[in-house]
């Protein structure tokens, strides 16, 4: 655990403890009484000075990376340069340039990497997207919006990869790609305030198929997914953040993680799939009005 992130003390170390061939054995944090904090509640042995030493623990087969978004790629790439396989958070980078320096630094080392997208290891959005092969699909509408209110939030600076695009955007973009494949058209409108606050996003497929997509910082919790078919509309509840009711997305994905690490085999979600949504994300940035 590099961090003692909210998203590892909410989700993924209960995971982590519930998952079958896999212990969290060392956190660190910049605040050493939260790693602590956060030791005595995941039962986690140890917890080590810095990410540099926890880095250096050769115990440690694989490393979670929790941190803002513009310190996933200098930390997956010391954490692969340190022999470790990296499940690193969404998005996996900022851009695709970044996200393809970190696929090249996985092979090279001879590493898994793989970027956290949880909620395509939930059973019913597989079963979703499974049930919707073959349709004829016309329309995609996808949404994540929440307020977001603490403005000392990583989330809310520029420089630590702030934005609701990248944030949420991240979700709405790859949902969309999982169903229609990538687009060859691309518009978008955004509200800034400081960083990206709001987007409007509309796609074109080679298909005919269109999507439009919104993520906001300024929204009410807010999540959408509604698939429309020539045949049939399609409508799923809360399709990212789930949670625990009653699979647990995270729980699935980490073992998914762990299995591919034991047997060297592919990575469950495949990086090609993390960079093609980093280049979505680039084109609607590049498309921005
Ligand atoms: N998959 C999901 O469901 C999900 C949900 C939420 C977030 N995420 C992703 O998880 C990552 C973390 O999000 P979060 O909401 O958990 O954020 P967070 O609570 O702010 O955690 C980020 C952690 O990064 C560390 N950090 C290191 N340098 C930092 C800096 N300069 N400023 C702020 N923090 C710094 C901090 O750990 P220490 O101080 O302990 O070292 C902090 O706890 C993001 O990439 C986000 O996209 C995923």
């Amino acid at each position: 655990m590099l961090g003692a992130a909210w998203i590892a003390n909410r989700a993924v170390l209960p995971a982590l403890r519930a998952a079958r061939g896999c212990e969290t054995l060392a956190i660190a944090s910049r605040d050493p009484a939260r790693a602590r904090e956060l030791a005595t509640r995941h039962r986690i042995r140890r917890v080590h000075a810095d990410y540099a030493a926890l880095l250096g623990d050769p115990d440690i087969d694989a490393v979670y990376v929790p941190l803002p978004n513009s310190l996933h790629l200098p930390w997956t790439l010391r954490a692969l340069a340190a022999g470790k396989h990296v499940l690193c958070e969404k998005p996996l980078a900022l851009d695709a340039a970044g996200a393809g320096e970190m696929a090249l630094a996985a092979q090279q080392a001879g590493r898994l990497l793989m970027e956290a997208v949880m909620y395509r290891f939930h059973p019913r959005t597989g079963e979703l997207v499974r049930s919707l092969r073959g349709a004829e699909i016309r329309h995609v509408s996808a949404a994540f919006g929440f307020p977001m209110a603490a403005p000392e939030n990583y989330r809310m600076r520029l420089e630590l990869g702030g934005g609701a695009l990248l944030d949420v955007g991240c979700y709405v973009a790859d949902v969309a790609r999982w169903l229609l494949g990538e687009p060859d058209r691309v518009r978008a409108i955004v509200r800034r305030k400081g960083v990206d606050m709001t987007w409007c996003v509309l796609l074109g497929f080679p298909s005919g198929a269109q999507a439009s997509l919104f993520a906001s910082f300024e929204s009410p919790e807010h999540q959408e997914l509604t698939v429309v078919c020539a045949d049939r509309v399609v409508r799923l509840e809360r399709p990212f953040t789930a949670w625990r009711d009653p699979d647990d997305p995270y729980q699935l994905m980490v073992e998914a993680f762990a299995d591919a690490v034991r047997s060297g085999g592919p990575a469950p979600l495949p990086l090609e799939s993390s960079i093609a949504n980093l280049v979505l994300l680039d084109r609607i940035r590049a498309a921005a009005v």
